[in-house]
């Protein structure tokens, strides 16, 4: 067998090596090391492989903190210390907006971390029963898999979320449905722990009693989602909390229903608000549109500066809570609300919601080609685009800059998800 040199590192955290001129994309494998390789795809360009053996071990290296790391899909850079994990997403990021925007930001912000475990406030684990385990698995899927990975804790979940996995296994197991409950939801709310449970049956009376004890010891509110995620219905215990988390800072709560999309990372959430808000700069007077809003994560703190702001989303249910948020925060005077596909925005649909000091966009990962090309000469002076791919709003940034006029001022990432290659970011523009 031959040891292979790591080069750099790719996108995803995977070291990069060459064979004969081929590259080679090497899972668990760090720049500076010597590996082993077990090849799993093979194609005429690239492969891309495992790490078998290490030779020469980086600095960089770190004993995972999870022991199921590497068998479990949900993480894949546990091996790396969380330092070269936020500096190498750096690059990620540095990488596409000089490749695929061909822009270098004026200013690389400080990049936006916090504590690397038990992190996540929102996950959707995959529920299976699985005879031949002698019960329902609870987890994320196995890396490259199908399967439920049979986790018995998970370090990014907080720790007593992570505790109650084994318990959920006996609980579902113990269902007369459990084989028709494929997924169970957590959302984590400022007071109270929830559990979307994914029912594909009807509960029988003996199911709903394990559901209420369950919840009684382990303290948690359960929800049943017997279709869609709108369907989702608080079952136990029926005197729970609204659901909401606080922005503090600007004195603002967000009330949200458990399948609605809210940020996984609530600490991290709170700086990256912050963040966008000091770049964004929003004064009294100032006319801003809130594109991508969701529930109104940045338009409510927007709203609370004084400045009159338009919040733009794709989905109605959302419009319509982030509306309320509005009232119950005292902002419905200065915040509108609108129901748009931003994604099929035309020249007169975006002439006619008028002119804009500024945007803030907060796409999906797809970004926001389209309404990007629609910024005319009239357009904003500053937009602050939050992003969660790279290469989208690198691919959108050249737009901004070599067709709009835009300069790129600063472009920095958060990492809201450790331990994953998944990065958020956040890019200010400025235009004259
Ligand atoms: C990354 S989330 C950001 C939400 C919000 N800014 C926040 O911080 O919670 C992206 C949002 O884009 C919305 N979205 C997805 N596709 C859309 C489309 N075609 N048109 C408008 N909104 C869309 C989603 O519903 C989601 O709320």
């Amino acid at each position: 067998m031959t040891f292979l040199t790591i080069e750099s590192l790719d996108q995803e955290g995977r070291g990069i090596a060459r064979r004969d001129g081929k590259v080679i994309f090497i899972e668990g494998a760090l720049p500076g090391e010597s590996v082993e390789i077990e090849t799993y795809r093979k194609k005429a360009a690239f492969e891309v492989a495992v790490a078998t053996t290490i030779r020469n071990e980086s600095a960089s290296r770190t004993t995972p903190g999870c022991e199921f790391f590497g068998l479990c899909g949900g993480c894949s850079l546990q091996h790396m210390d969380s330092r070269t994990q936020v500096a190498a997403k750096q690059r990620v990021l540095e990488d596409n907006l000089r490749h695929i925007g061909k822009v270098t930001p004026e200013q690389i912000l400080p990049a936006i971390h916090g504590p690397t475990w038990g992190y996540r406030h929102r996950a959707r684990l995959t529920s299976r029963y699985v005879f031949k385990k002698g019960g329902a698995l609870v987890g994320f899927h196995e890396k490259r898999s199908s399967y439920v990975a049979d986790m018995k804790s998970c370090a990014v979940l907080p720790q007593r979320i992570s505790a109650l996995l084994m318990p959920l296994r006996g609980l579902v197991s113990s269902l007369s449905i459990h084989a028709r409950m494929p997924q169970i939801e957590l959302a984590i709310t400022d007071t109270a722990d929830v559990l979307v449970l994914r029912n594909l049956d009807p509960l029988v009376p003996d199911d709903e009693d394990k559901l209420r004890a369950f919840a009684d010891e382990h303290r948690v509110v359960f929800y049943l989602q017997p279709a869609g995620p709108e369907s989702a219905q608080l079952f136990y215990p029926p005197d729970a909390d609204a659901l909401f988390y606080k922005l503090p800072e600007f004195d603002v709560q967000i009330h949200f229903r458990p399948t609605d999309f809210t940020q996984v990372n609530h600490s991290i959430n709170q700086v990256l608000v912050r963040r966008a808000l000091n770049l964004l700069a929003p004064q009294p007077g100032e006319r801003i549109a809130d594109l991508f809003c969701g529930l109104g994560n940045f338009t409510l703190p927007i709203a609370r500066s004084g400045a009159s702001v338009t919040g733009i989303e794709g989905s109605a249910g959302l419009i319509k809570r982030a509306q309320v948020n509005a009232q119950l925060n005292g902002l419905s005077g200065n915040t509108q609300f609108m129901t748009m596909d931003l994604f099929k925005l035309d020249a007169e649909q975006w002439a006619a919601l008028g002119k804009f000091d500024k945007l803030l966009i907060d796409p999906p990962r797809d970004g926001a080609m389209e309404l990007v090309k629609l910024i005319g000469n009239d357009g904003p002076r500053r937009i602050v685009y939050v992003s969660c791919s790279p290469s989208t709003l690198a691919r959108d940034a050249e737009v901004l800059v070599a067709v709009h006029g835009y300069t790129l001022k600063a472009a920095g990432i958060v990492n809201m998800f450790p331990h994953t290659a998944h990065v958020e970011s956040i890019a200010w523009f400025e235009r004259e």
